[in-house]
């Protein structure tokens, strides 16, 4: 039987836990992912034009975000599409936007095969370039681009996608590769370290948890490290699916390259409602498929599963950034339903799964 003074202290203590949790609640939605989360690694988000440059999308990212990483504006082929041609309006508008507002900015990315300075490796007479040629070209580029952002980029992908997942070589048989072998990742590397020593250094890839890739990709950096490259950090791009890769690949990886680097960032993280994965460029955009509570179910779970190894390795992962900010925006289609939040800039289950976490399991 409780006595009136126990009776008193329990019910004081109730009011008080449901006062406490309601307060945490509302103060919980006033503040953003990269608030619940400044104890363990900044949350980016990739940014196309429209979204520093519509107001409610400004205002999302402010609230939600402490690193932008350019989706498209930034890669050197968008930038400096002929030798004496630059475009710079979209990367400086990005840029500005972080300057204003005093965001990081992720430089995506230096040398990718996908969206290159393809004229680089072809001399005036049409040959393939030279090393020598080439280098110079190469060296020119990064320079240029690096020391115009090294007041804003904290961080450079500076060579993007270049090991194969699963062929008989190693190395993704790009036309970079095969004029110029591996030498054009040292030398890229080198390079961005010139323009910008203080700035980090990435390899990024996508399957990089996947055993057989992380392999390749861990052999290289270390290779690389080996004969002086400056590579400080790895680039895990976490093109997933609510099916995988599974936590226990993505624990594994992250382990293992923590082995050779101290910065890991999941550089493009989204979570697609079927059944691929990776950054290929040719895949599904899906079917019209609304997403229904079972979807929701198994990407807010998916998302939570990799949160949770995210936060567990939270002493080398320095950032965690979403690959474009809405549904809508998603290089996958909106039909995949990848992210955060829907096309009409609204939370999903799977936000409230990442950011209602338990800090202590
Ligand atoms: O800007 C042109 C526009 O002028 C033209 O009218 C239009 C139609 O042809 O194309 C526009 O360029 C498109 C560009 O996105 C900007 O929207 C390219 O065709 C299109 O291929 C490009 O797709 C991007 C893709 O990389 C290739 O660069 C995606 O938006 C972007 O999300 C995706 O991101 C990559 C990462 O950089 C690296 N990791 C994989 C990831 C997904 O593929």
């Amino acid at each position: 039987m409780m006595t009136y003074h126990t009776k008193r202290t329990f019910l004081f203590v109730l009011l008080t836990l449901l006062l406490t949790g309601s307060a945490n609640a509302q103060t919980h939605e006033a503040v953003g992912l990269k608030d619940v989360y400044r104890n363990y690694f900044t949350i980016g988000v990739a940014v196309n034009q429209r979204n520093v440059t519509d107001p409610t999308q400004m205002a999302l990212i402010k609230k939600e975000f402490n690193s932008i990483t350019a989706e498209n504006d930034m890669k050197s082929g968008s930038l400096h599409p002929k030798e004496d041609v630059w475009r710079w309006q979209g990367a400086d508008r990005i840029a500005n936007f972080c300057r204003q507002n005093g965001i990081k900015l992720r430089g995506h990315c230096l040398v990718w095969h996908a969206q290159f300075c393809d004229w680089m490796m072809t001399d005036k007479n049409g040959r393939p370039a030279s090393k020598r040629l080439f280098f110079k070209r190469l060296r020119k580029h990064i320079h240029t681009v690096v020391k115009r952002y090294k007041d804003v980029v904290y961080a450079w992908d500076v060579v993007n996608e270049a090991m194969d997942d699963g062929g008989p070589s190693a190395y993704r048989q790009s036309q970079l590769y095969k004029l110029y072998g591996d030498e054009f990742i040292a030398k890229a590397f080198k390079y961005a370290h010139e323009a910008d020593p203080s700035a980090l250094l990435f390899y990024n890839d996508y399957n990089a948890s996947m055993p057989t890739k992380r392999d390749r990709i861990y052999n290289m950096v270390k290779k690389m490290q080996a004969a002086g490259v400056p590579i400080t950090g790895i680039g895990m791009q976490g093109h997933c699916n609510i099916y995988g890769p599974s936590a226990q690949d993505v624990d594994a990886a992250l382990t293992k390259y923590a082995e050779l680097v101290s910065h890991i960032h999941i550089t493009e993280l989204d979570v697609r409602c079927n059944k691929e994965m990776g950054g290929q460029l040719q895949f599904s955009k899906g079917d019209t498929q609304q997403m229904t509570d079972s979807l929701a179910a198994l990407q807010a779970a998916q998302y939570a599963r990799l949160f949770q190894v995210f936060r567990n390795h939270k002493d080398v992962i320095d950032n965690v950034t979403f690959w474009n900010l809405c549904d809508g925006d998603s290089w996958l289609g909106v039909n995949n339903h990848p992210l955060l939040f829907d096309e009409h800039l609204q939370p999903k289950r799977a936000y409230y799964k990442v950011k209602h976490f338990n800090p202590n399991n």
